[in-house]
């Protein structure tokens, strides 16, 4: 079972835990919990420009794994267009809104790096100011070459109870909101006749997910938009390729709902302190992850992105790709 389904099979969670507290795996898995995490890896030096003189757009850029691979392509010498809403999007998530300043901070570390910045400020279920947002960036930069699409929210209701507000939100955000990128920025890569797009789906789009079905429904989707775009888009020189992201350190991940989830399919009660319940869900998560973490750091998912991006994977389309902290073991 991933740990990104944490909210998965309460049965799966607790026999894998109990098995492994009861057999030397628990012996292993102790000595195991913290070398891996203190292994934090942000690739600040060392990125060979791969991208060099290319445009980049970032949709959610404004923190997590958007700024992190903004930052990254900007060390590997891509100009940076970073969008994000940077307001509330879904009051009822438990997750803090992302800012006008957390999207300039971005842009700090992005020019901080050597490159162009611009940013805009937008939700990704307006096609028609995305499509606005498309012709300035072309005519400002001349081309685009890569659109990482890569913002989205996740809430949690149980099926039967949700209201249509909690679907469509999800649904209207993640998946539609992905497919109106590309149609908004595809058309300057088919006119150019060369492109990379990444999409971030999840490792909820790999599996079932408890309470989540609005979410793991729009991730799932967004694997079928990919190979569809791949098709489409192929012989045009564009290819199109998911990152699956396992559990990662991140505004999305790291709250009071997500602790409580975490804590219940583990058979335990939240306490109701966020401290002491973010505590207590470390343990939990440490000890069902293969390489020991609880989290991945959001600048571990960079490098694949790059390499997706990169003229050396213009033969890899219409694929997924997981960078789950060894959770991907775990799905069939
Ligand atoms: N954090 C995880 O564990 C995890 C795991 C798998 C997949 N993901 C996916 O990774 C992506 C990035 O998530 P994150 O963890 O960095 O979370 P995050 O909340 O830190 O970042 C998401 C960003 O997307 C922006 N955004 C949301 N709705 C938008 C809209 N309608 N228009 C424009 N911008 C919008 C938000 O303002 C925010 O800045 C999401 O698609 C998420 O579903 C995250």
């Amino acid at each position: 079972m991933s740990r990104e389904n944490h909210m998965g099979s309460k049965n799966n969670t607790l026999s894998r835990r109990d098995s492994l507290t009861s057999s030397s795996a628990a012996f292993t898995a102790a000595a195991f919990i913290g070398k891996m995490e203190g292994q934090k890896m942000e690739q600040t030096s060392g990125w060979d420009k791969s991208l060099s003189g290319k445009v980049a757009v970032v949709t959610g850029a404004a923190r997590g794994i958007g700024r992190s691979v903004a930052v990254a392509f900007a060390r590997s010498g891509a100009h940076v267009v970073g969008i994000d809403i940077c307001t509330t999007v879904d009051p009822r998530s438990g997750v803090e809104p992302a800012t006008p300043d957390d999207l300039e901070a971005t842009g700090e570390l992005v020019k901080g790096a050597g490159a162009t910045w611009k940013s805009i400020i937008l939700d990704q279920r307006e096609l028609p100011k995305l499509r606005n947002a498309a012709a300035d960036v072309e005519k400002e930069f001349g081309h685009i070459d890569i659109l990482f699409a890569n913002a989205g929210i996740q809430a949690f209701r149980p099926l039967l109870e949700m209201e249509d507000a909690d679907w469509h939100i999800q649904i209207d955000v993640n998946l539609t909101g992905t497919a109106n990128t590309v149609r908004a920025f595809g058309p300057a890569m088919l006119r150019r006749g060369s492109g990379r797009i990444i999409m971030t789906t999840s490792t909820q789009g790999r599996h079932g997910t408890f309470n989540g079905a609005a979410y793991s429904a729009s991730k799932w989707g967004i694997i079928g938009l990919m190979k569809s775009a791949a098709l489409e888009l192929g012989r045009h020189g564009i290819t199109v390729n998911c990152l699956v992201p396992g559990l990662i350190d991140t505004a999305l991940t790291r709250h009071e709902e997500r602790y409580e989830q975490a804590l219940q399919l583990a058979g335990r009660t939240p306490s109701g302190d966020v401290k002491a319940d973010e505590a207590a869900a470390r343990k939990v998560l440490q000890v069902r992850s293969p390489l020991g973490v609880p989290w991945i750091d959001p600048a571990e998912m960079a490098p694949m992105v790059v390499f997706l991006a990169s003229d050396a994977a213009r033969m890899v389309s219409g694929a997924t790709f997981d960078v789950t902290g060894g959770d991907s073991a775990n799905n069939v």
